[in-house]
């Protein structure tokens, strides 16, 4: 089974992924890694991993749309069974949702249906929350408002800052998104019209 991987910074949660594909526990092959950031760090690691790793900026395209069919095109090119978002920081087009509708899972940092869009640890410490966290959700045309796979949750601490909060919450993010793709490529992750589920139980 095949995964492609789109980023546009660091990649640490490519790199889990890339670590579990090492140790034979992703259940596939991450095949591409594509960036639209030409500095992206995680491109360094997907070389050093010897995996194809292609960089589309979207600066050189007209608009999303244009940019959008561009990325179909790549993606396709790979043919993938899953589409891992990690880390990329652009909205899509109805069109290319639609097109890996049920096969592109995406990690956010916060526990959804809680604090969707940017700044989420920025903006649970302000509402002093007890807890915060991350979770894998299918994309759907709803920006972060797809079901949801599997969430990590941790507690907020007193004392603890944007920082702190931020890499706690990056640690339990490189331990479940490499889980929901090995769900997803063993085929016991499906995405339905009532959401998603496991082994045929609804999550
Ligand atoms: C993560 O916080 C993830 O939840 C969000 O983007 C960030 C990517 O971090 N979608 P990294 O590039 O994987 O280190």
């Amino acid at each position: 089974r095949r995964v492609v991987v789109l980023i546009s910074g660091s990649g640490s949660n490519l790199q889990a992924l890339i670590d579990a594909q090492t140790h034979d526990e992703l259940g596939g092959e991450i095949v591409a890694v594509i960036s639209n950031e030409p500095d992206a760090y995680g491109l360094v690691r997907a070389r050093e991993a010897g995996i194809d790793a292609v960089v589309l900026p979207h600066r050189e395209y007209e608009n999303r749309d244009a940019y959008d069919g561009a990325l179909i095109k790549v993606i396709e090119r790979h043919e993938p069974d899953l589409i891992v978002l990690a880390g990329f920081m652009r909205i899509f087009t109805p069109r290319f949702v639609q097109r890996f509708l049920g096969r592109m899972l995406n990690i956010h940092p916060s526990l959804l249906p809680a604090y969707q869009g940017l700044h989420t640890h920025e903006r649970a410490l302000a509402d002093g929350v007890p807890e915060h966290g991350c979770s894998v959700h299918f994309v759907t045309e709803e920006l972060d408002g797809g079901p949801v796979v599997v969430q990590a949750a941790v507690n907020v601490a007193e004392g603890e800052t944007e920082e702190t909060l931020k890499e706690k919450v990056h640690t339990r993010e490189h331990l479940i998104y490499p889980i929901a793709v090995k769900w997803f490529l063993e085929g016991r992750l499906r995405f339905t019209a009532e959401g998603a589920t496991i082994d045929g139980h609804p999550l």
